[in-house]
């Protein structure tokens, strides 16, 4: 078998070519390097340039590859940029996707894993657990796209005999090794890193939620587990599963927006307290994954927590930034 990995030169990406390629699968990597990096990749994985809308060049590599399984992970990521370029968001994410679909489907590809993300459900109802049946209804065109991506990975599966897994990551954090680090500033951890890094106090916004100590919950899961969740939905499909499956990637606990600045302060030296700013509208309180099926059916779990994921990501911020952690 033979996979191809679309966005395999980003943070993720690399992650997941790397746990795939460890494990033994061949793999070759797609990106069109908008935001990719290509030395995150090891040498002997073969990288080509180019783009997920290129209809002709996804053939092209789907045969000469060999290819039976891809893995998309290629798209935009950004919430707020999505609101500003909503059609941009569409066309490459939804369009992107239907264009890789079309091809996989007439090279006769049978598996396919898409990262889909807990923005399908928006901000989710007030629940211990968010579970995969819950409604999903996102606040964002990011995470519309993500669930328009679902339905169309479900309805060319069902139409074209592919075999599907939707992952719905919950919140990524961390690196394998500091030089494949999110190099990005969309999360909280970056963010904080950030404020940390100038000089200036963590925000957090809201600090009167009905949560253990009023901060929004979240749950966070290491890039690590998260490409062995992709090693472990290929290894299903390429055993032989049917059908589709929709499943969170998380690690089914919470952590409150006041503890993860409290361990980033020990992580990084700097405790400085956080300054408590008005909430912002639209922050679900709690946000947790049920992270049961996937457990059942992928044989997946987490294995690394919080610390884990902050200190690795410590690594990384100040491999970028040297001047954090100096002051
Ligand atoms: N980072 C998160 O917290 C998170 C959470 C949920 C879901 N996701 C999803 O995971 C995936 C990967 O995210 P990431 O954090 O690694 O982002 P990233 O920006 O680091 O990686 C995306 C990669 O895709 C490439 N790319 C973008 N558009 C492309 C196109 N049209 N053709 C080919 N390559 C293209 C980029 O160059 C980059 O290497 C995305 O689908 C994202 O929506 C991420």
């Amino acid at each position: 078998m033979t996979w191809m990995i679309t966005g395999g030169a980003g943070y993720i990406g690399a992650h997941v070519a790397r746990v795939m390629a460890g494990a033994g699968e061949d793999v070759v990597v797609l990106d069109d390097m908008s935001s990719g990096v290509p030395r995150r990749l090891p040498a002997d994985v073969p990288l080509i340039k180019g783009s997920a809308l290129d209809g002709d060049l996804l053939r092209r590599v789907l045969a000469e590859h060999d290819v039976t399984g891809v893995v998309h992970l290629a798209a935009r990521k950004q919430v707020g940029e999505s609101v500003e370029q909503p059609l941009r968001y569409y066309r490459e994410n939804v369009g992107g996707l239907t264009t890789l679909l079309e091809a996989v489907a007439e090279a006769g590809v049978r598996r396919f894993v898409f990262s889909s993300s807990a923005a399908v459900y928006g901000n989710p109802p007030d629940v211990d657990l968010v579970a995969e049946d819950t409604p999903c209804a996102p606040v964002s065109p990011y995470g519309e796209t993500k669930l328009a991506g679902e339905w169309l990975v479900r309805a060319a599966g069902r139409a074209h005999g592919i075999a599907t897994v939707c992952l719905r990551y919950f919140n990524v954090a961390g690196a394998a090794a500091p030089e494949l680090a999110d190099t990005g500033v969309f999360n909280v951890i970056p963010m904080v890193f950030d404020r940390l890094t100038r000089d200036e106090a963590p925000r957090v916004f809201g600090d009167t939620y009905p949560t253990a100590d009023g901060t929004c919950v979240r749950d966070y899961i290491h890039v690590s587990d998260l490409a062995e969740a992709h090693l472990a939905a290929a290894r299903r499909l390429a055993g032989g599963a049917e059908g589709d499956l929709t499943v969170n990637i998380g690690r089914g606990e919470g952590v409150s927006v006041r503890e993860l600045v409290d361990l980033i302060g020990e992580v990084s030296g700097d405790r400085r307290p956080a300054l408590v700013e008005s909430a912002r509208a639209g922050d679900a309180p709690r946000a947790v994954a049920d992270a049961r099926l996937a457990a059942e059916e992928l044989g997946w779990t987490a294995r690394r927590g919080v610390r884990e994921m902050v200190e690795s990501a410590w690594a990384g911020w100040c491999l970028h930034h040297p001047d954090a952690g100096r002051r």
